[in-house]
């Protein structure tokens, strides 16, 4: 008999429902928001209220691709947070009804440990996974994070960012040029019609290990004033060389001080996780950095970078095999250190 886990993840804008069996994906179910577009950025109200609608027919969803029926479940994992308070409320109070109409334990999981175990998603038995301990980039919206992991359970974090996530720099610099949210994906596009050597941002200088990119943003948004100034047509003419001098900047930085930590420690594992790791200029920075110095890369799949179920009930699943359950009177919460 395999052991089954339902995921459930709404900790932003996306519903997502998966199942696991014994740790291998039988299906993940993802709902994007649409709604949020029109906002150049994600509205808490409306990503509550797009949940509700949601949760049920992609919980349903999940469970008629697996081929389970409800009944077949173990234990349910739900993201518990960080994230939205009452996008997470949905997520979890759904979890805990069918947690107790089923009879079965819940497990709680935070998100951001759900993206650094994504690497353990398999798609079937053959999937290779990290060797603990191993050191993970993990860069989202809201994180960017040098953690060493040194088991499903047992994460360091060992930087982080003082002011704006990587993610951040991406959207708002693609706003300031007059881009959609999220800006992040259709800088990467741009970029590689663009030239990198173009433009040049101030990096920072930030000691250890940490990371700051408010600075970066700052500069940015100068050069595209400035230079308006001069010649207003200045952003359209530029836009794929901004994109691409933008995208090397951030990957600069983002591997100067993961390539400093990765030497420090001696890890001869490295992983990449969260929304940025879907970037093309970080996977490929980070997989020839790993080339040239003889480790062992990690990059996932770009589904499993996105916010999905699958990570968390893979995550649910090392911790039900913990036997670490969640007391059903257990409130989300908004905000968290790993
Ligand atoms: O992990 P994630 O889905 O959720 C949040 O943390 O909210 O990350 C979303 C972030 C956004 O900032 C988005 O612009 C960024 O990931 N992102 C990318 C790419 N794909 C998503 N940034 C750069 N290049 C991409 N290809």
């Amino acid at each position: 008999m395999s052991t089954i886990i339902l995921g459930i993840e709404s900790s932003c804008d996306d519903t997502s429902a998966a199942v696991i069996a014994d740790g291998v994906l039988k299906s993940n179910v993802i709902a994007s928001q649409k709604v949020h577009e029109n906002y150049g950025g994600v509205v808490p109200e409306l990503a509550s209220r797009a949940h509700q609608q949601n949760i049920v027919p992609v919980v349903s969803e999940a469970i008629r691709q697996a081929g389970i029926s409800k009944q077949d479940i173990d234990a349910i994992a739900f993201t518990r947070g960080p994230g939205l308070p009452g996008s997470l409320h949905v997520g979890t109070s759904f979890s805990k009804g069918l947690a107790l109409g089923l009879n079965v334990p819940l497990v709680d999981v935070n998100h951001l440990h759900g993206h650094v175990l994504s690497h353990f998603i398999k798609d079937d038995e053959s999937t290779e996974v990290p060797e603990f301990p191993f050191l993970c980039l993990l860069i989202s919206g809201g994180n960017s994070q040098i953690v060493k992991v040194n088991s499903y359970s047992d994460m360091e974090i060992l930087g982080q960012t003082i002011d704006d996530a990587a993610g951040e720099a991406f959207d708002k610099c693609a706003k300031s040029m007059g881009l959609p949210y999220p800006g992040g994906p259709i800088i990467d596009r741009m970029a590689q019609e663009g030239d990198a050597t173009r433009f040049k941002f101030s990096k920072p200088h930030i000691a250890g290990y940490n990371y700051s990119f408010s600075g970066l943003k700052t500069s940015f948004l100068y050069t595209l004033r400035d230079e308006m100034k001069l010649n207003p047509n200045f952003i359209e003419e530029n836009k794929n060389h901004l994109a691409a001098s933008l995208q090397k900047t951030i990957v600069d930085i983002l591997m100067d001080k993961f390539s400093k930590a990765v030497k420090d420690t001696g890890i001869k594992t490295i992983a990449i996780a969260g929304g940025v790791s879907a970037n093309s200029g970080v996977r490929n920075a980070v997989q020839e950095y790993a080339d040239r110095r003889h480790l062992k890369a990690f990059i996932p799949k770009r589904i499993y970078t996105t916010d999905n179920a699958a990570m968390i009930a893979v995550a649910g699943y090392y911790k039900f095999l913990d036997k670490k359950f969640c007391d059903i009177t257990e409130p989300p919460f908004a905000r968290v250190i790993i």
